[in-house]
């Protein structure tokens, strides 16, 4: 499988509503980052869905790599 694009070094802070359903763009491709706006048409990569269990702040990964998808996870502090 091909590795995603790395869209941003850091994460995304984003205001989620309680109850919303929000997609996360995997292959990093997307315009809209961090979600999925179908430019990952043609590849192997599908978004991942983020159901919001309250209305907070999070943080959608950039990276693509964090292994807690589709949150950050720190990974992107690692070298590439
Ligand atoms: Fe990246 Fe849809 S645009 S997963
Ligand atoms: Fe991807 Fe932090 S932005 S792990």
């Amino acid at each position: 499988m091909t590795s995603p694009h790395r869209a941003s070094d850091t994460p995304f802070a984003v205001n989620v509503e309680l109850g919303k359903d929000y997609f996360w763009c995997a292959c990093g491709q997307s315009k809209s980052q961090p979600f999925c706006d179908g430019s990952h048409k043609g590849s192997s990569f599908t978004p991942i869905q983020y159901s919001a269990d309250a209305s907070k702040e999070v943080y959608f990964c950039g990276c693509k790599a964090s292994n807690n998808k589709p949150l950050c996870d720190g990974t992107h502090k690692n070298p590439v």
